[in-house]
């Protein structure tokens, strides 16, 4: 029976691995990681993140050939395949803070492998990580291994949170870089043999090492770049009353162009789209390429000014200010589906609202109290750093309040901001929502998913991002 070990129990590491169990049965599977309250969770009925249909992924392999675990050691000790699914997330400190990604649990990881090791390994990047990274793990591997041979392999995961167990079952490719040898070879192939029990043989591709690392950073940042494209259109958009959504749904009928990825938001968020672009600007700028690094910078800049844009806009159209108004938050997490709230959007725009002395009430129908008050006190980037977190302030808990229910937030607010597409935001009893309002009452809606026609007949001055603006906001001082 082949053996994989998993080290990271996170979003990627465990339905990667849940999947994997199901659909090879004859492989048994082990995810293993130090946090001993993430192991606890998977092992338990209530799953360390949400996401439609894991649990039931979960349950029919856990406890046959998918187990969770705190002995790291041991399971990577007996793996054939070790994949490594650590967290990479930006450098905090030091030379290339932020930008460059901090590989510090990574080469961690790596030592420990080549530590405890007893036989030959393949050892899988699964983690996003920067191109020749391979290089250095090999690097810290052989000359560790007491003789053991270890091949190192890069495939990247491209799942996205929400559909993840949806792309794992039917993804549109596996991409499985390895060295052009023949030990890198029968490596290689070892791994497509693994995801050949499930995805298509033409849907797996291979690539040599850094063809398949540059391709997972290039791959986000091509995806987060339509995003800001679609975003900087609306912005012109409102300024000259076309309409964004018309406007990506013209654009993406070319099918060169293709209509997926051109939703106009608030801004993108999740862990990856910015932490990998960063690290690709720094890795253009170490290879001398400052043009490059500029190019791709650009995008997160157009997603910091629609965060910024979209503040400044709720705070210019109810009289330049929100002191001590009430503003309903509806949804924190960083898109639908998912209770992950890192980088989301909502962050930039809540502490923004703060920052002119609102009072927020915030509800998401899958964060915690906990998580919200922690996002709003974190710094930038210490999110994925378990150790930097900070202890929440004093005044910011004033100023914030959770609920747990949409009419509970928007009772007596002067305004409401959505900021996440739950689908059930879409079919609220808006009615009832502006009888329990302040008036004027205003919507923002970052994701373009209310009726503008409909809120407008009930009384509401709704924003809502790349829209032709309600006479009410032309009448407001220009937004920058
Ligand atoms: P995560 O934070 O959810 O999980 C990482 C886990 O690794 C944590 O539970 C942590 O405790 C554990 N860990 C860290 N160091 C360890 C060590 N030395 N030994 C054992 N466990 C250790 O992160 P994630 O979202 O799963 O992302 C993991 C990697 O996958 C990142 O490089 C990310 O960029 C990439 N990725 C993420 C997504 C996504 O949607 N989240 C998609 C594709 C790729
Ligand atoms: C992304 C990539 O899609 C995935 O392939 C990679 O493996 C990890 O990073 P994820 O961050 O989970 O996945 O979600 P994604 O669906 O890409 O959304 C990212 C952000 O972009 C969200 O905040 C989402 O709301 C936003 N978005 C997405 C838009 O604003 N408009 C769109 O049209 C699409």
């Amino acid at each position: 029976m082949v053996k994989i070990c998993c080290i990271g129990a996170g979003y990627v590491g465990g339905p990667t691995m849940a999947v994997i169990a199901l659909k090879c049965p004859s492989i048994e599977v082990a995810v293993v990681d130090i946090s001993v309250p993430r192991i606890n969770a998977w092992n338990s009925d209530q799953l360390p993140i949400y996401e439609p249909g894991l649990d039931a992924v979960v349950k029919q392999r856990r406890g046959k050939n998918l187990f969770f675990s705190t002995d790291v050691e041991k399971h990577v000790r007996e793996a054939d395949i070790v994949f490594v699914s650590v967290n990479t997330p930006t450098k905090t400190r030091g030379l290339g803070a932020g930008k460059a990604a901090d590989l510090t649990y990574w080469e961690s990881a790596a030592r420990m492998i080549a530590d405890v090791s007893k036989s030959d390994k393949i050892v899988v990047e699964k983690s996003t990580v920067p191109v020749k990274t391979a290089e250095a793990i090999e690097k810290i591997l052989t000359h560790n291994s007491k003789g053991i041979k270890f091949q190192i392999l890069s495939n990247p995961e491209f799942l996205a949170e929400g559909t993840a167990i949806q792309d794992l079952f039917n993804p549109d490719r596996v991409l499985i870089g390895g060295r052009e040898t023949p030990e890198g070879n029968k490596a290689v192939q070892a791994l497509k043999d693994v995801y050949a029990h499930w995805v298509p043989e033409d849907r797996i591709l291979t690539t040599n090492l850094w063809s398949a690392e540059l391709s997972k950073l290039a791959a986000n940042a091509f995806l987060a770049q339509r995003i800001s494209s679609v975003n900087a259109m609306s912005a012109l958009c409102e300024a000259t009353g076309a309409d964004v959504t018309q406007v990506s749904y013209a654009v993406g009928k070319d099918t060169r162009i293709g209509p997926k990825f051109l939703n106009a938001s608030v801004g993108f968020g999740g862990s990856c789209f910015q932490k990998d672009i960063l690290n690709l600007v720094y890795i253009c700028e170490c290879n001398g390429l400052p043009e490059v690094a500029e190019y791709w910078k650009q995008v997160i800049k157009i997603n910091d000014y629609q965060k910024n844009r979209f503040v400044n806009r709720v705070v210019s159209s109810m009289f330049n200010t929100v002191s001590n108004k009430k503003i309903a938050i509806l949804g924190f997490a960083f898109k639908k589906d998912t209770g992950d709230t890192r980088e989301t959007p909502a962050i930039d725009v809540c502490k923004g609202l703060l920052g002119d002395k609102a009072r927020l009430s915030i509800f998401d129908p899958q964060v915690t109290v906990d998580q919200i008050q922690r996002d709003l006190t974190m710094k930038k980037f210490d999110w994925d750093h378990p150790l930097h977190l900070q202890p929440m302030s004093p005044t910011t808990v004033k100023q914030v309040t959770c609920v747990w229910d949409t009419y509970e937030a928007t009772k007596d607010a002067h305004g409401i901001c959505i900021l996440t597409e739950w689908d059930e935001f879409k079919n609220l009893d808006f009615k009832r929502i502006y009888d329990n309002m302040q008036k004027p009452a205003f919507v923002f809606d970052g994701r373009n998913i209310v009726n503008v026609d409909q809120l407008r007949e009930i009384g509401f001055i709704v924003y809502s991002i790349g829209k032709p603006l309600d006479a009410w906001l032309k009448d407001m001082p220009a937004v920058a």
